[in-house]
């Protein structure tokens, strides 16, 4: 620093100490009422507000995936995206580490290398854009965070556009303007000041980008739900393939039977307040994707399962679960699960049985699944398949397998005589109107459309529909 320049930032300095106010007690007082009143914002934030809890910890569980607090997802989100680079990302002391000590460091270290007495922001340029680019950099990867970084897909965009937005840019930014503060004699200011801002307009973009295109994606396997009733329809339908042979249909279940693996084990009954009252929205669709895996339930979230439920598949759950068992809320009318049946008339599969076997026999019934072979997911299945398919289901026969099993009749083995196939659905027995409809559909040839069932209806004319 010149002499002159000195003395003139002295002269400065005891010019305002004659007009400047006493550091004791001025300053302190103006600071203690500034804590104070962020002190009582705070309490009154974490009494009225609060943060919503996670389930209740579990030390036993080893499956916990922590999710940092929001003030660190931009870390977590570097992490992931650094990750993704070949050979580099398996060094990983490199990111959890080095990287952000490097950063740290060169944030601590800013006023000690750029030791100009300069206060004027065009004198200052490169500490000014490294520390623009670095605080983007830190929101935009907050910002993005939430967005799946890799995917299944062949192409995935949003993928893409986070590692430009989140490493690539910021990178070169860096890079650039380094290269003009340290390789001119004088720093070209106009060049260092449209690089920053290239830079940063370049991350909004992308960023911005990155946010716009993940939900759609999401979405785009998913039909749509938007009214309440349509959330909680696909709610359950969801529930019902993937938590009935666990959980039962209405969530009562306490021992699980009939699942490979887990025959015996215990479960709370998840329709009760203990569960409903205890974990929130959040934390049940926590539960949701992370499973409880050292007790037997996978996750179900594509975060940990690439076949997994999207985030608003599991969100429908949910909202089914409050709706259906929450006394909190009330279940708004809802269709019934299938046509009430007429005197005479002919269940069809297409009507009546599809969306019963759904609700009540796909979850354990389906691809994947060992029970005697038996698949239930289509009408030729429900026919054809099964180690006992001759006896499953027979025309006109009402001791067909089927129909003994959901009447809470066990079918021996014609050799042994010990059970060979339990009561169907293993836990609950089904209501008598759908015995009914099973029965009744068995009993006039097993109609596929509402059309052929029809033509087999022996109702009176007067109630006939046209
Ligand atoms: C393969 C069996 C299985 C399936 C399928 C299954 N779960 Fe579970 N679930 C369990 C077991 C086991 C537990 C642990 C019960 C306990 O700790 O009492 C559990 C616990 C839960 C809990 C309570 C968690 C807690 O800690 O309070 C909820 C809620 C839950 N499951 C919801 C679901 C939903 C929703 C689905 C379908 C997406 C599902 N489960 C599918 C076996 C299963
Ligand atoms: C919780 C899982 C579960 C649910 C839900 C379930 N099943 Fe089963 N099912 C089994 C298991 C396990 C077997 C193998 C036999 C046994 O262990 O009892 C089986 C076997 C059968 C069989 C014999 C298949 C064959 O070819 O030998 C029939 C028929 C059957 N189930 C019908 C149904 C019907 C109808 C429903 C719905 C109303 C249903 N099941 C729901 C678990 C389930």
């Amino acid at each position: 620093m010149r002499e002159e320049q000195k003395k003139t930032i002295k002269e400065r300095y005891e010019q305002s100490l004659q007009k400047g106010e006493r550091f004791w007690p001025d300053s302190i007082f103006k600071d203690v009422l500034m804590a104070l009143a962020i002190f009582v914002l705070l309490l009154m934030l974490a009494t009225f507000v609060g943060v919503p809890v996670e389930p209740k910890a579990d030390p036993s569980d080893s499956s916990y995936v922590p999710r940092p607090e929001w003030y660190f997802l931009f870390l977590f989100k570097f992490l992931a995206l650094y990750g993704q680079i070949p050979l580099l990302g398996k060094v990983e002391w490199l990111a959890t580490v080095l990287i952000p000590v490097i950063y740290l460091g060169a944030l601590t270290l800013l006023p000690f290398i750029d030791r100009s007495p300069n206060r004027y922001y065009g004198k200052r340029v490169f500490a000014i854009g490294i520390m623009a680019i670095m605080v983007t950099s830190m929101v935009s990867l907050t910002f993005i965070s939430d967005v799946p970084t890799t995917s299944t897909d062949a192409v995935y965009l949003p993928g893409l556009l986070q590692t430009l937005g989140g490493l690539v840019v910021p990178l070169a930014g860096y890079f650039l303007l380094a290269l003009m503060n340290f390789a001119f004699k004088k720093a070209p200011a106009k060049a260092m000041i449209w690089t920053t801002a290239v830079t940063v307009l370049l991350m909004i973009g992308l960023t911005a980008g990155t946010v716009a295109l993940a939900p759609i994606l999401e979405t785009v396997e998913v039909e749509v739900a938007d009214t309440l009733e349509e959330q909680i329809v696909a709610g359950q339908d969801l529930y019902s393939v993937h938590c009935v042979e666990c959980h039962g249909d209405d969530g009562s279940v306490t021992v699980i039977e009939g699942v490979e693996g887990l025959e015996g084990t215990q479960v709370m009954a998840i329709n009760g307040r203990d569960v409903l009252y205890t974990l929130n929205d959040d934390s049940m669709a926590e539960v949701i994707a992370y499973g409880r895996p050292d007790a037997g339930m996978n996750p179900f979230g594509r975060a940990y399962n690439p076949e997994g439920l999207t985030k608003s598949e599991i969100d429908y759950i949910v909202i089914f679960m409050r709706y259906a068992w929450d006394d909190r809320y009330e279940m708004p009318p809802m269709e019934p699960l299938f046509p009430a049946l007429a005197e005479g008339e002919a269940p069809s599969y297409e009507v009546h049985i599809a969306p019963i076997v759904k609700r009540y026999c796909v979850s354990c019934h389906r691809a994947g699944k060992d029970n005697l072979n038996y698949l239930m997911t289509t009408y030729e299945e429900v026919l054809t398949s099964g180690d006992h398919a001759d006896q499953n289901i027979i025309a006109g026969d009402p001791q067909s397998f089927l129909l003994l099993t959901i009447q809470e009749q066990t079918i021996p083995d014609p050799e042994t005589g010990e059970e060979m196939i339990g009561v169907m659905p293993p836990k609950k027995a089904l209501s008598a109107d759908i015995v009914d409809v099973f029965l009744r559909w068995i009993m006039n040839g097993m109609p596929e459309t509402a059309g052929e069932a029809g033509a087999l209806s022996t109702m009176p004319a007067a109630t006939a529909t046209p």
